[in-house]
């Protein structure tokens, strides 16, 4: 059976800031993944806290916020058979020194916060994350 999913994946400011954005873009289209839709923005700090309040009672709440604000990031809607599976295989465990090799975070993360990659973690919250992003 086929299983068209989208999902939402954000090109964090760590490897914007490094210009990274080809070189991750290309691991996307490499495992099958169609940019169906992208955008270069940089938040208001307030956006980051919407985006992330699953995790406002987490203790990192607050840095993580900063951290999104902080400078341009690439929003994408990602389209491919089982995409929000894919694509946390693609982006690899949420530290990067837990990720396996072949991995984006492997490749390109440099701590946990700036781990160069957000994914949505299931198909009911990627259709609200594309939203956040990319309603009409
Ligand atoms: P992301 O997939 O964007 O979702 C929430 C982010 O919080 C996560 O990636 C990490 O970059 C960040 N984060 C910071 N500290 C932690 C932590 N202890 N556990 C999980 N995520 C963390």
């Amino acid at each position: 059976m086929n299983n068209l999913e989208q999902t939402l994946s954000i090109i964090k400011p760590d490897a914007v800031e490094r210009n990274l954005e080809n070189e991750i873009k290309e691991m996307f289209k490499g495992q099958g993944f169609l940019i169906l839709k992208e955008k270069k923005i940089q938040i208001e700090k307030s956006e980051a806290e919407k985006f992330y309040k699953v995790h406002e009672t987490k203790p990192f709440y607050n840095d993580l916020c900063d951290y999104l604000s902080s400078g341009p990031i690439v929003v994408m809607v990602l389209e491919k058979e089982n995409a929000v599976l894919g694509n946390r295989e693609l982006m690899g465990a949420t530290n990067p020194k837990d990720a396996q090799e072949g991995t984006i975070r492997k490749k390109y993360g440099i701590s946990i916060d700036k781990n160069s990659v957000h994914g949505s973690d299931s198909v009911e919250n990627a259709k609200i994350e594309i939203d956040f992003f990319f309603k009409d």
